[in-house]
């Protein structure tokens, strides 16, 4: 995705969509995008002495197509990394070509024969304050008589994890630690020159996967369109890697009481977050979401909740959006785990610079966050999880980075044994956010419209579980 940063359809659509809708703004915004989007392009365009970068620039040069790439990320300096002036991407690259790598020991010379540049040890590759120069991102709160009135925290995952028991020096485990397996034996990390047999430990896989599958579909099955390079088989590898990573290690569901009461049963179904910061992580347009279903001892259907049509969009939704529950007794309701942005008047908003707050943020928190801990007034739980007793609470103590969900419904007279089946579903474009960008009609959003149409925006499951009552 880091690579495709650029290229990403949903992206350039956001982008045209965010200037046809502030278009007074319009150098101000593209500039801005493209300090995470395209930073090669970017930051050379500026060295280069021009004076704001816009997208017509980017889109005549390679420098952007290839995104976040090695060059930006390894020639990152180290000064002031993990302070607020090195956020939104604020990253700092030096001009004496030096590409800062994790190694004390290097053989120098090919770098320095064939690109001019000198490998150097640099210890904060090694740090999470080096992602997040671009992974917490402040933006500007445009009101809406055009003003810029302050600023809102749009991604704050350093944040969140900086407020987890993973910055803690007992449990420690950076963004690096999860997000680039690590492999301990001896490497040889160069075929150049060809006698050069020198290894180094240990040696971080540039993987970087997250959740968003559909964007990596979408990018596999246009790649002619979008003019990218990678074959694809590499895409299908990093889709695999994806899925593997949203199933078994983003966060996993239980039974934890059933009750029978005459007629009623009640379910509670615990959800746990396993990342280092919020899941669902980041951009907004995030969301996981639980479905359940009970089912009598003829697999007739006696209760369901979060069930989704086949184009991906959740069935029973409030008119606005789905309050966070804490018990949930009626087939309309559903548990949405997502963030919610607010314009400065309160109302809803999918616009990313007309957010001013979150009306709801019930995200799980990671395990150990603190509503009083570090960074805490940036990454807030908002709505009616603030006030539900066992959101991120297990006895008393705050910090589990869990939610417990009460189902409470009729049996209807059904035979046992009953069969309830759990899924924790994620998605990482959500029909309401689409909605709102695609009321914009510009040549970018009209595309991605395209190949939305064609793409599958069905769920991916993270976890799934069955309970099986019989007395
Ligand atoms: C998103 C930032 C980022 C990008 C993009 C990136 N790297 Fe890295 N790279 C890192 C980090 C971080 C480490 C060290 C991890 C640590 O010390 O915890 C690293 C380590 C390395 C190492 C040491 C060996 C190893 O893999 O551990 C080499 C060599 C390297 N990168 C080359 C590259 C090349 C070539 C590219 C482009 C194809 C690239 N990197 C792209 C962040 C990046
Ligand atoms: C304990 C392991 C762990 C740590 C520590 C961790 N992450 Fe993650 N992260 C995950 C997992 C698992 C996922 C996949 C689930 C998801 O997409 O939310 C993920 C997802 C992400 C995503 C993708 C979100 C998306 O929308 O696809 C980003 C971006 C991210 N992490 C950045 C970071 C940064 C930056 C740090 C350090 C500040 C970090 N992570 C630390 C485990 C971790
Ligand atoms: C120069 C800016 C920059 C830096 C530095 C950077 N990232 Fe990213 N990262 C991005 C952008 C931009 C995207 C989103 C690309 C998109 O979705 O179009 C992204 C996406 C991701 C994703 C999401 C993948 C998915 O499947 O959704 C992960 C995970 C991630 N980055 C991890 C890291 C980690 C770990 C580091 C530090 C070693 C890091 N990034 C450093 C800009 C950066
Ligand atoms: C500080 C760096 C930064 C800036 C500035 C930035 N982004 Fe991003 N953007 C990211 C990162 C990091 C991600 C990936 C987060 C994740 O995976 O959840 C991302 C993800 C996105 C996505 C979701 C892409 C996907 O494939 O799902 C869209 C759309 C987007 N950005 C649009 C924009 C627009 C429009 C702007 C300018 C108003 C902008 N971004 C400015 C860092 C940035």
């Amino acid at each position: 995705m880091m690579g495709n940063s650029f290229r990403d359809p949903f992206f350039r659509a956001k982008l045209e969509s965010e200037v046809a809708r502030t278009p007074q703004l319009t150098a101000a915004i593209e500039d801005k995008c493209l300090t995470c989007h395209a930073p090669m392009a970017r930051t050379q365009a500026l060295n280069n002495g021009t004076g704001s970068y816009s997208l017509s620039q980017a889109e005549t040069t390679v420098f952007a197509s290839d995104g976040v790439s090695c060059t930006l990320c390894h020639q990152i300096q180290k000064d002031g990394l993990g302070n607020d002036s090195s956020f939104s991407g604020n990253y700092n690259i030096g001009e004496e070509r030096k590409m800062f790598g994790p190694y004390k020991q290097v053989f120098v010379n090919p770098m320095i024969n064939h690109v001019d540049y000198l490998p150097t040890y640099g210890e904060q590759v090694d740090q999470p304050g080096f992602c997040a120069t671009c992974h917490t991102l402040f933006t500007p709160i445009v009101a809406e008589d055009g003003h810029i009135i302050g600023e809102f925290p749009e991604q704050t995952p350093y944040l969140e994890w900086l407020n987890s028991s993973y910055a803690s020096s007992e449990n420690y485990r950076s963004c690096q630690d999860c997000h680039m397996p690590r492999i301990d034996e001896r490497v040889k990390i160069s075929n150049r020159p060809p006698w050069y047999q020198e290894t180094q430990s240990p040696f971080w896989k540039h993987h970087f996967t997250g959740g968003n599958v559909f964007i990596l579909e979408m990018l596999k099955n246009n790649r002619q369109r979008l003019g990218s390079p990678v074959p694809e088989a590499l895409f299908e590898k990093t889709i695999e890697r994806t899925e593997g990573r949203l199933n078994q290690e983003a966060a996993e569901i239980s039974v934890v009481r059933v009750k029978r009461d005459n007629n009623r049963l009640q379910v509670d179904v615990r959800v746990t977050n396993q990342t280092g910061h919020k899941f669902p992580t980041g951009f907004p347009s995030r969301r996981a979401w639980l479905h359940l279903e009970a089912t009598d001892y003829q697999k007739r259907q006696i209760f369901e909740s979060g069930r989704y049509t086949p184009v991906g969009e959740i069935v029973s939704l409030d008119s606005t959006y789905e309050p966070h529950h804490t018990i949930i007794d009626s087939a309309d309701q559903v548990q949405i785990y997502q963030s919610i942005m607010g314009d400065e008047s309160g109302k809803m908003t999918g616009t990313l610079l007309r957010a001013a707050t979150y009306l709801k943020d019930n995200r799980l928190p990671p395990a150990g966050y603190q509503r009083s801990g570090p960074m805490s007034s940036q990454t807030g739980i908002k709505g009616k999880a603030a006030t539900d007793m066992n959101f991120n609470v297990v006895d008393n103590q705050e910090g589990s980075g869990t939610d417990i969900v009460t189902y409470d419904f009729d049996l209807k007279d059904a035979r046992l044994p009953l069969t309830i089946r759990a899924q924790l579903l994620y998605q990482s474009s959500s029909p309401w956010f689409l909605k709102n960008l695609f009321k914009d009609d510009t040549p970018a959003v009209s595309r991605f419209k395209e190949m939305y149409a064609a793409g599958d925006n069905r769920p991916m499951v993270v976890d799934q579980i069955t309970y099986e009552l019989s007395d």
